[in-house]
Parts: structure tokens; C-alpha cells; sequence
């Protein structure tokens, strides 16, 4: 698993072994670098070694499709219970930070991307993430695939793709029994196809929620919520087969 090298405002996400070379100068993180274990550069400038964690996948993978945001990551994983030794289907894997999150928590995660340069820069980001043993990242497109994967029984099956709702219409046969299903969607009506295709298919406890946070600023002129930062980003919806 890679480790970030923290000064100041600076971060950097490297493999142990690697070579970080900046304006103060070059430094080789050690293979048995440690968290909060302090390196220094040639130029004798210090950086303090700290393990990688969910948040950092969001803030330093190589980006490619649009990566699902902490808050709404929390959303999945809150509502679906996705856990150690769950089985889960993604798609599409895009950056692969939601993948990274629920592998990071121990789940075994197969991936569909469609774009193959997309689906090896996320294999990068899984090894980086220490997650590339129990994330799968295969290149393909969800919808053709899924009738060779019904025999599979997923835990969760998680969705950030335009045309999800026509693998939510399959999830009865993907899901194991009691299993979740979460779908990320920027727009309304997209949401509203979702909703449509998973009563259709007969899944319960249908619910789209959308999570709306304001970060508080506290400063010397009194304390209010920050007038700044992230609307909306999407809906996400939940639905579980019996
Ligand atoms: C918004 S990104 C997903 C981001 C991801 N959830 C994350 O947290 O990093 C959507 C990705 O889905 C891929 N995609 C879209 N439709 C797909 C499909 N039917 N099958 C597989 N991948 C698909 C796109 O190429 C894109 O990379």
C-alpha cells in the first residue's frame, strides 16, 4: 500500500520504494517506511510519513470518470452495510474511489469500466490503495454482462453508470437474497427511471435520498455555516431484495 509524505500544506501519494523528487529535493520512501515516522529529502528538508485511508483515494488517485465524493460514499456504505467479506458488483468503476472504500472495508469487489484506459488507471489506484487483491477491475460494459453473472449472488451492487436503471430491472437475478442494491445519479429524472425499474423488479424498500452538508466556519467574527462549498451532487438510491 502506498503511504503519503505530509509537510505543511503539501501531500504527496507514493509507493514505498519510490522516488519523490520536488523543490526541496529528492527522497526515496523506505520500504518499511512507518506512519509518523519522519524523511528527509537530500536537501535535509523533513516530511512525516502517514498511512493512506479512504479520503486520501479521493484527494490523490489519478482521476478519469467523476469520483463519487466522501459524503455520499458514507451514504452507500451507511445504507447497505457493505462489509468484510460481502461480494459486491460495481459499475462502472471510473476512478475507482467507491471501489477503493468498500475494498478498503474488506469487501471483494468486481468492477465493470467500459473505457479500458479508464480500467487501468483505476488498477493503479488499487494497488495504491493496497486493494488490488480484493478489487477486481474488469473492462466491459455492465448491461452485457450480466447474464453471465447470475450464478454470482452479490452482497451489494453498487451503480454510478447513465444507464443503470436497466441492471437495476436484473438485480433479483444478481442479489443474494436480503441483499442492497445503491445507485448514484445526478439527475432527477434519471433518479425517477431507477425508482420505476427497482418497484418494477419487485425490490423493497425503495428510497432516493440526497445529502446536502455545510461545513461550519469558525473564526474571531462569530461561528455560521460556511458560505462556500459543494451543492449538490447527486441522488442516491437504495433498494433491497427480499
Ligand atoms: C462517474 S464514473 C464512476 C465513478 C466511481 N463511482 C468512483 O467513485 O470513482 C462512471 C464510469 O462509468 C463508466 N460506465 C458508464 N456506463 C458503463 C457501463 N454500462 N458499463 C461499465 N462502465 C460504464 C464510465 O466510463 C465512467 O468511467
Amino acid at each position: 500500500m502506498a503511504v503519503l509524505l505530509v509537510r505543511d500544506d503539501r501531500e504527496y501519494l507514493l509507493q514505498r520504494g519510490e522516488t519523490l523528487e520536488t523543490d526541496l529535493g529528492i527522497l526515496e520512501v523506505p520500504e518499511d517506511a512507518q506512519a509518523g515516522e519522519v524523511v528527509t529529502t537530500h536537501l535535509d528538508e523533513a516530511f512525516t510519513v502517514r498511512e493512506l485511508r479512504g479520503p486520501d483515494c479521493f484527494a490523490h488517485f489519478e482521476r478519469t470518470g467523476a469520483p463519487m465524493m466522501p459524503r455520499d460514499i458514507g451514504l452507500v456504505m451507511g445504507h447497505t452495510g457493505a462489509s468484510g467479506g460481502d461480494r459486491v458488483l460495481d459499475a462502472g468503476t471510473g476512478t475507482g474511489v467507491l471501489s477503493a472504500y468498500l475494498g478498503r472495508a474488506g469487501a471483494n469487489v468486481v468492477t465493470y469500466e467500459r473505457d479500458a484506459d479508464f480500467a487501468e488507471v483505476a488498477r493503479e489506484n488499487m494497488a495504491l490503495a493496497g486493494v488490488d487483491d480484493r478489487v477486481d477491475v474488469r473492462v466491459g460494459d455492465i448491461t452485457d454482462e450480466i447474464d453471465d453473472l447470475t450464478e454470482e449472488a452479490f452482497d451489494v451492487l453498487t451503480l454510478d453508470t447513465e444507464d443503470a436503471a436497466t441492471v437495476v430491472a436484473r438485480a433479483p437475478d444478481l442479489l443474494a437474497k436480503g441483499g442492497f442494491v445503491a445507485v448514484y445519479s445526478p439527475f432527477v429524472e434519471q433518479t425517477r427511471e431507477i425508482v420505476a425499474a427497482a418497484r418494477e423488479a419487485g425490490l423493497s424498500d425503495v428510497e432516493s435520498l440526497e445529502t446536502i452538508q455545510r461545513e461550519m466556519d469558525f473564526d474571531d467574527r462569530g461561528s455560521r455555516p460556511s458560505t462556500a462549498g459543494v451543492g449538490h451532487t447527486g441522488y442516491l438510491t437504495f433498494a433491497r431484495l427480499e
